[in-house]
């Protein structure tokens, strides 16, 4: 904005609260690419955070200070983000109207679509269409309680952090894959802020496969078109590894992290199609009700990330139900990083798994 400010680094750090593992990850843009200075990830207890609702918080807090201190994070202001049955996100119809206008009026629209009570609640909103014909205006909703946000900020800020930004976790994945596929649309030449994402018109269903829960987010033209958890992740592809299986739990792990040295592969794929079927049939209702509305046959791309993407076999599994491609989120992809940053780890290895936290990083960056 001002001229003395050019060539001034802007940085963010996103803290991803998986229910799994926390990772923290800072990123400097103003550059040509955005760099990674600082990241770490740290496990936390499977009772610390069960469906996406924090149980335990004090042991949550332990673990982003010990993620903080593993990564030697400065203490900046942190984009983190939300995400379970307590966030709605609903595309409804409304009269047309001025944005300043739809700002009022919006809480009027919103008792007519959420189930909580409108005093208890924040809404942002976004104008998707500007006219859908008899005057009327198409709008994405999102409704989240206000307690769990106010709660979450408390967190961030007991773990002795500034909340910059509260997101929800799947338009976190989301902006983290657009913004990597802009990148790569736009190669050397372009520019990226200039390129879309996707096809025109395309939809793009973006499955981040976590430790407890798996968040879809189905896409087109940069807009969520349905977002839906789905109660099933690593943890219970783990455990029927285990039981059906009969491996220890290291076995089992190393299994669902795609280390099959030494491992039966075979039955391991086989497994992972009867059980990744609960996401397929997860996904149905949602894509059902796209065809009948007329929107679309269905969907034209699978992007899959969190560390279920490494489950063997359930990308082809995946691409065959709905017989398009399916790719493995790498937002590691149009970012550099400082060569210590991983130490040990191979990125790689861990860029699925970093979906939330980069797309948390890349919102609108401050001063650094
Ligand atoms: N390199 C890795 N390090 C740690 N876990 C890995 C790795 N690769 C795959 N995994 C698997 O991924 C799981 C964690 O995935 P992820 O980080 O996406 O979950 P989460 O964000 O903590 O959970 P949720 O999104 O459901 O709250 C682990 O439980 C493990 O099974
Ligand atoms: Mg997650």
């Amino acid at each position: 904005m001002f001229g003395f400010l050019k060539g001034r680094k802007k940085s963010l750090i996103g803290l991803d609260i998986g229910s799994n593992v926390v990772k923290c990850l800072r990123l400097e843009t103003g550059g040509a690419r955005p760099v990674v200075t600082h990241f770490a990830m740290v496990p936390l207890v499977p009772e610390a955070i069960v469906d996406g609702e924090i149980m335990d918080r004090e042991l949550v807090i332990q673990a982003i200070r010990e993620c903080a201190e593993l990564a030697h994070i400065p203490k900046e202001p942190v984009a983190s983000a939300v995400s379970g049955r307590a966030v709605i996100v609903k595309k409804i119809v409304m009269d047309k109207m001025s944005q300043t206008d739809a700002r009022e009026a919006i809480f009027w629209e919103a008792e007519q679509h959420v189930p909580f009570d409108i005093d208890d609640i924040s809404l942002a909103f976004q104008v998707l269409r500007e006219d859908v014909g008899a005057n009327q205006m198409e709008v994405l909703l999102v409704a989240a309680k206000k307690d769990m946000i106010l709660s979450h900020a408390d967190l961030i800020r007991d773990a002795g952090f500034r909340p910059a930004v509260i997101d929800v976790a799947s338009f976190a994945s989301q902006n983290a894959w657009e913004f990597c596929s802009r990148a790569a649309a736009a190669g050397h030449a372009g520019d990226p802020e200039d390129t879309p994402a996707t096809a025109a018109g395309e939809f793009v269903a973006l499955l981040d496969v976590g430790g407890g829960v798996t968040n879809v987010n189905i896409i087109r033209d940069g807009v969520p078109y349905f977002t839906r958890d789905l109660p099933i992740g690593t943890v219970r592809f783990t455990e029927e590894f285990q039981k059906q299986l009969g491996l220890t739990y290291e076995q089992a792990q190393a299994a669902t992290q795609g280390r099959l040295a030494g491992l039966d592969e075979k039955a391991i794929t086989e497994l992972v199609r009867t059980v990744g079927a609960e996401i397929y049939h997860g996904l149905e209702p949602s894509l059902s009700y796209l065809r009948a509305a007329g929107e679309a046959e269905g969907i034209d791309r699978i992007v899959i990330s969190g560390g279920g993407a490494k489950l063997p076999g359930l990308r082809d599994y995946l691409a065959g139900c709905y017989e398009v491609k399916a790719e493995i989120a790498d937002p590691l992809g149009a970012l550099d990083w400082s060569p210590e940053v991983f130490g040990d780890s191979d990125p790689a290895d861990l860029s699925p798994l970093l979906s939330v936290s980069v797309g948390l990083a890349l919102r609108k960056a401050v001063e650094a």
